[in-house]
């Protein structure tokens, strides 16, 4: 069995997997809220013991004892990690292990503490025969650790940790064909932030945490209509997009349209792109791909295809798998950096 667990700033996800010659099967997937979901989000508020408790109440809904549990994935959120892909020569795992951790001090830049490095190859380099492309992943200590703390108090025996910009690369790989021309766009839309991947099938991996998340889009709505924050959810979960501009339509100004948080996320989008395209030579973006809690924003993939004028979809790779029941779950789309993770234990002995 292969277990994706997710700690999200607002929900901690499942995804159970079964891994056969016949593929990858879902077991089970479950979702806790870290903190009351019927009082206001605060970031604040969120700490160590709200997660180990939601994370103990998850595995209860699951019938699994914690200290039981083999095989467990977690994740580390984009923002407390820096990814980049290297090219290397091919060679065996020890040698790569400290040539990486070599490369990792030209590359990614850290706070000055120490740094803990991880790497997952990503194939053969096109352009030169005898290399490989590595995805150079990086956190400090103080990260992990606190990642690892949250674990054992659940119970957890720690497994593999990987980097959440990962998980959602091979939730995209494992179920989906890479494009051989061009590239693909994953935004994991979350609570605090917005994951932005692109992904090619010759082109380089590249992500970045963009500070703007659902509970942002809720914020704008209280403040503009002056209603509480669970209002403010409510509407959003009714209205997406329009819910920002109510109050201009009803006042009749709608010629002057004011900046949204939906515009500030869509430049964001627009200037990593932009910096992608710069330093890679590639500006061909087949297609964005939504996930996230966020993803269910009513009006938001429309929004993004508008201004960005590529195509905007939904992914939700546990689709790909037999054993999905669409109709138990509320929001599907915020399982896939679970589901990513759930797969990175299945990639590699
Ligand atoms: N129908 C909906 N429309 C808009 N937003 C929604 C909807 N349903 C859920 N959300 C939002 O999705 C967010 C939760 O998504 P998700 O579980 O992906 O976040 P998280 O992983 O906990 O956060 P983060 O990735 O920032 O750590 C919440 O902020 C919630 O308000
Ligand atoms: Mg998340």
């Amino acid at each position: 069995m292969l277990v994706g667990l997710d700690i999200g700033r607002q929900f901690v996800k499942a995804v159970l997997l079964e891994k056969s010659k016949a593929g990858y099967k879902i077991l089970e997937t479950a979702i806790r809220p870290v903190s009351d979901p019927n009082k206001a989000y605060d970031p604040e508020q969120i700490k160590k013991p709200l997660w180990v408790m939601a994370i103990r109440e998850l595995f209860r809904d699951l019938k699994l004892k914690p200290a039981r549990v083999r095989g467990v994935t977690s994740g580390i959120n984009s923002g407390n990690v820096s990814i980049k892909q290297i090219s290397t020569m091919e060679m065996p795992t020890d040698e790569l292990y400290s040539a990486m951790t070599f490369e990792a001090r030209k590359h990614i830049p850290m706070d000055g503490t120490e740094a803990v490095i991880d790497f997952q190859i990503m194939g053969a380099n096109d352009k030169e025969v005898d290399k490989i492309d590595v995805a150079l992943v990086a956190c400090t200590k103080k990260t992990l650790s606190q990642h690892i703390d949250i674990l054992k108090e659940s119970g957890l025996r720690p497994g593999k940790v990987d980097a959440d910009p990962v998980a959602l690369s091979n939730a995209f790989f494992v179920t989906r064909d890479l494009p051989e021309e061009g590239a693909i766009v994953i935004l994991d839309i979350g609570t605090l932030g917005t994951t932005l991947i692109v992904r090619g099938g010759s082109d380089p991996f590249f992500t970045r945490d963009i500070p703007i998340g659902s509970h942002h889009f809720i914020r704008e709505i209280a403040d503009k209509q002056s209603v509480n924050y669970l209002t403010a959810q409510d509407k959003l979960y009714q209205s997406g997009v329009e819910a920002v501009r109510v109050k201009e339509n009803e006042g009749g100004n709608i010629s002057v349209a004011e900046r949204t948080v939906f515009d500030n996320l869509v430049e964001d989008i627009r200037r990593s792109l932009r910096y992608y395209a710069k330093t890679n030579n590639q500006s061909f973006f087949l297609k964005i791909f939504l996930s996230g809690g966020g993803a269910a924003t009513g009006g938001l993939a429309e929004y993004i295809q508008e201004k960005l004028n590529v195509e905007v979809a939904v992914f939700n790779p546990l689709e790909s798998f037999p054993g999905y029941e669409a109709d138990t779950m509320l929001n599907p789309n915020q399982y896939a950096v679970a589901t990513g993770l759930a797969l990175r234990g299945g990639l590699e002995a």
